[in-house]
């Protein structure tokens, strides 16, 4: 993590403050003065600010049930942002691992851990995300077998990963996909003739949607290590959330 953002994680200093101290050399790291705000503070490293350490919070991770008309932005747009459901301290900190439309609801997580996110969301790693999809028209035969051989998207050189699809009925489906394309259900069923008339994410990796419309939960230790794959460092890195039904994050 850069040093400014170090600082904030570790304070109540906003960047403008933290970027002052750094620049008037009150800053040391392993007992060396940085007046690099971008200088890298790795996981040993010992901070002091003016001779005080500097322990950053831990991270935090939480899953959200996004209705429709919200949107996953940090601020509000032509629909209210979905932070406005989420009563925690600092929302400001926190990002989206992996966008939901307007118009889709269901599974969203928030972090910020920019590193956990990245797996998620990174085709890299091939997290799963399952879709509920309503369709306008009904599902052709060839379907199942196209999604998994891969398509090309208008506009793109690439081939869509292998994808499943599992169907219900004629106008319904759970799709997954290991990769998230900008508007990548809808374009994918546009490709096959088709429209998605309603969308709903119902689970990311081994996580599975289980809060009501427009609430939202601290992740467990075991559910963001779960997410993290092979990555063994996240042991141990999860908080007590501000829910209200939580213990407040101290
Ligand atoms: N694919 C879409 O088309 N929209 C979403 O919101 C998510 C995946």
């Amino acid at each position: 993590m850069r040093l400014d953002k170090f600082i904030c994680k570790s304070s109540e200093y906003s960047l403008p403050e933290a970027l002052a101290l750094i620049k008037q050399q009150r800053l040391v790291v392993n007992d060396q003065v940085v007046t690099e705000a971008s200088h890298q503070i790795h996981q040993n490293n010992v901070v002091t600010l003016d001779a005080q350490r500097l322990i950053p919070r831990p991270f935090r991770y939480f899953l959200l049930h996004k209705p429709v008309d919200m949107i996953c932005s940090n601020i509000d747009e032509q629909y209210p942002s979905v932070f406005n459901l989420l009563t925690v301290d600092r929302p400001s900190e926190l990002h989206i691992a992996g966008r939901l439309d307007a118009d889709t609801t269901g599974l969203v997580l928030l972090t910020d851990d920019g590193h956990w996110s990245y797996r998620l969301t990174s085709p890299k790693h091939h997290c799963e995300k399952m879709y509920k999809v309503e369709l306008t028209r009904p599902l052709t035969a060839d379907a199942a077998q196209r999604f998994q051989a891969g398509m090309l998207l208008q506009g793109e050189a690439v081939l869509t990963r292998p994808a499943t699809l599992q169907v219900i009925d004629p106008y319904h489906v759970y799709l997954t996909l290991t990769e998230g394309r900008f508007h990548q259900v809808k374009r994918m069923f546009a490709a096959i003739g088709n429209r998605v008339k309603a969308l709903h994410r119902q689970q990311i990796g081994s996580l599975s949607l289980d809060v009501e419309l427009g609430d939202w939960r601290s992740l467990t230790a075991a559910e963001v290590q779960s997410l993290a794959g092979d990555d063994k460092s996240y042991h141990a890195t999860t908080i007590a959330a501000t829910h209200p039904t939580n213990t407040p994050y101290s």
